[in-house]
């Protein structure tokens, strides 16, 4: 054939691909999540395979793995006892509560790691909403007064990084009021700000036992037929003065992650979420896809459409594979 140009060519080694790949995945781009629960044991998570609910001194030692594979940040998600939930979620800002002790304990062990923590009500409030409930509605300005509380708490205990992932309108200027007012000019907001209403967090609110008791989370969380929608959040988010923003599912919602990062010039988040995980993980266990190589792949792709990092149950699996 007459063909003066083929792409091929820049494919032909190992090399040449080296230099011109175009997305690079590093250990540095993860963020690992981790559940803990106040017991002394711990627990796998029924819901999600491969993932535990973890005692405070497994979390410790889980986080400092997690550093030593070059993992800058965790993530901390709490399993609450029934006992503690109340329609008001209180416990959220218990300064003696079970995310605060978690933070205290991580930031002793290990000063230089990231701790960033989730800011809504769900697994404190025995309406398992994010938000307050009042006859079948979820509150806005009432819950943003709690959640500042919460952050407040977390702020105190040491956190880095307060990510909202509750969704009501208002919250990220309320919680940076509320952190300055405080002098906690130095902690940081990364708000979940195009986060849809999901089945893939079906799976995670197993692990907390956080599933809504009634009703779901479609008047608050976005509709996942939407993409002009996350502009207009992206721009509320980084007007009320969000650090980063996140997109979240991360694997379904590529288009939306592409889209942020082209209206803004915040660091852009991306959550590749339980439901993204569970696929790939129970595929890979009954033996129907290579885990490692599709894992890379997922977390790949999430990269070359935009996000600077990465939430990924995948974090440790992956990094010791960059690392290999
Ligand atoms: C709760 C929260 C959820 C997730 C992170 N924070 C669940 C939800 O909104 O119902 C989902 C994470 C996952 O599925 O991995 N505010």
């Amino acid at each position: 054939m007459d063909l003066p140009i083929r792409p091929r060519r820049n494919r032909k080694s190992a090399g040449l691909r080296a230099l011109t790949r175009e997305t690079l995945l590093s250990e540095g781009d993860l963020v690992l999540p981790l559940f803990i629960h106040d017991l002394e044991v711990d627990e796998a998570i029924e819901s999600m395979p491969g993932c535990m609910r973890w005692s405070l001194a497994s979390l410790v030692r889980e986080a400092g793995e997690a550093m030593e594979l070059g993992i800058p940040a965790v993530v901390l998600f709490p399993a609450i006892d029934d006992s503690l939930k109340s329609p008001g979620a209180e416990e959220c800002f218990n300064r003696e509560g079970l995310v605060p002790r978690a933070i205290r304990a991580l930031k002793a062990a290990y000063p230089k790691l990231l701790v960033m923590t989730d800011v809504a009500l769900d697994p404190y409030s025995s309406d398992g909403h994010d938000g307050l409930v009042k006859e079948g509605e979820i509150l806005n300005d009432e819950t943003v007064a709690v959640l500042c509380k919460q952050a407040l708490c977390q702020a105190e205990a040491g956190a880095d990084i307060i990510a909202p992932s509750d969704m009501m309108d208002g919250r990220v200027a309320a919680l940076r009021e509320a952190l300055d007012r405080e002098a906690y000019e130095g902690v940081s907001i990364c708000s979940y700000t195009a986060k849809y209403a999901s089945a893939f967090y079906g799976p995670f609110r197993g692990a907390l036992g956080s599933a809504p008791k009634a009703g779901d989370k479609k008047t608050y969380q976005m509709d996942p037929a939407n993409r002009r929608e996350a502009g207009r959040e992206v721009r509320l988010d980084e007007e009320e003065g969000a650090d980063m923003v996140m997109v979240k599912p991360a694997g379904a919602y590529l288009d939306i992650i592409s889209d942020v990062r082209g209206k803004t010039s915040l660091p852009v988040a991306a959550y590749q979420v339980s439901g993204e995980y569970l696929m790939i993980q129970s595929a890979a266990a009954a033996g129907w896809l290579d885990e490692e190589a599709v894992m890379m792949e997922s977390l790949l792709a999430i990269k070359r459409a935009g996000a600077d990092f990465i939430l990924t149950y995948f974090a440790k699996k992956a990094a010791r594979v960059l690392r290999s």
